[in-house]
């Protein structure tokens, strides 16, 4: 690459999960803000998730734009591989990382002695192992950056010990935990590190959460009888997710009639366990969803 080429980006940004939802969105956002600044900095980003058709779609929306250079990579990051290959890629065609966002995962809202050991297995390398993994194989060159950003895409569940959502909500509230521990880690440089924890936001999450369930499973009763206004939208979230690039914030909710009394719900439940084990099994249990003693 010639070093002295000025249609170089003058930032690198890898993001996970990029084929919808609230990844597409960013991706746009992204690209749209650099449209409208009158400097046209110019982005390399990459994009990645499994399905290649929506990925190269992306791509060549963005690229259209002139100021963004997008490299598609197709990759399961249920492969533990992933990972490495995602940042192998961005560094032999840039040799720089500025920002890293971890937005892929998945949630399977199911009652846990029915969730097959694969499935768990591959829902803590997505949600959980890739997104710290990359962190740490991105993490040295963020710190060469002036401005490094890790964004994690993590979940309002984590506030929360939520039923059929265990497993998932392990993960994220993992993925929290790790965050909060880095940006308190790396205070003294110049990356920062964005917790995102959305409440429930109009994707193809709950679509996708919901395959794999009958019809009349009470898991799905539960999670299609929430009601509409604790509902946010994905350009919503990524709005901020761009905007905490120039202004980095610790913590993103959206939307925050949702997660705010949660997380107040969560400090009470903390502090009262047996509360929180009363309210939110009586929740369960008012819904349906009642696992019974096997055998
Ligand atoms: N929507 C919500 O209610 C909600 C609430 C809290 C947190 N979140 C979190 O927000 C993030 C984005 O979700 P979303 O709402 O935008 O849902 P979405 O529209 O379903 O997008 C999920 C993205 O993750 C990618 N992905 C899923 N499994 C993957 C795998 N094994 N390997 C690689 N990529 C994978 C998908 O791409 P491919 O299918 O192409 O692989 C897709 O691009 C997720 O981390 C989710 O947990 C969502």
């Amino acid at each position: 690459m010639n070093k002295q080429d000025t249609n170089l980006p003058t930032t690198i940004v890898v993001l996970t999960g990029a084929t919808s939802g609230i990844g597409e969105s960013f991706a746009r956002q992204l690209a749209a803000r650099a449209v409208a600044n009158p400097r046209k900095p110019r982005i390399g980003l990459v994009i990645s998730g499994r399905n290649t058709a929506r990925l190269n779609a992306l791509a060549d929306d963005l690229n259209r734009t002139g100021v963004v250079d997008c490299l598609a990579v197709t990759l399961d990051l249920a492969d533990p591989n992933a990972p490495a290959e995602l940042i192998k890629a961005t560094l032999d065609r840039w040799g720089r990382i500025d920002v890293l966002v971890n937005n892929a995962g998945y949630g399977l809202p199911h009652l846990f002695h029915k969730t097959e050991p694969s499935e768990i297995q591959a829902q803590i390398q997505v949600d959980m192992t890739a997104p710290i993994l990359l962190t740490r194989l991105a993490l040295p060159h963020l710190m060469k950056s002036p401005a490094g950003r890790v964004i994690q895409v993590s979940s309002a569940i984590s506030t929360i010990a939520y039923p059929i959502f265990g497993a998932y909500g392990a993960c994220k509230s993992g993925l929290s935990y790790f965050s909060d521990a880095l940006r308190r880690e790396l205070s003294g440089t110049t990356v920062a590190v964005t917790v995102v924890e959305p409440g429930p936001i109009r994707t193809e999450f709950l679509s996708r959460a919901m395959h794999g369930l009958e019809k009349n499973d009470s898991e799905r009763s539960f999670i299609e009888s929430w009601p509409p206004w604790i509902f946010g939208t994905p350009e919503r979230v990524a709005a901020e997710m761009v905007g905490c690039l120039d202004r980095p914030k610790r913590r993103i909710s959206v939307t925050r009639r949702a997660v705010w009394p949660l997380r107040v719900a969560g400090i009470l439940f903390q502090i009262f366990p047996p509360l929180g084990d009363w309210f939110v099994s009586k929740n369960l249990r008012d819904a349906g969803v009642t696992p019974r003693n096997q055998g």
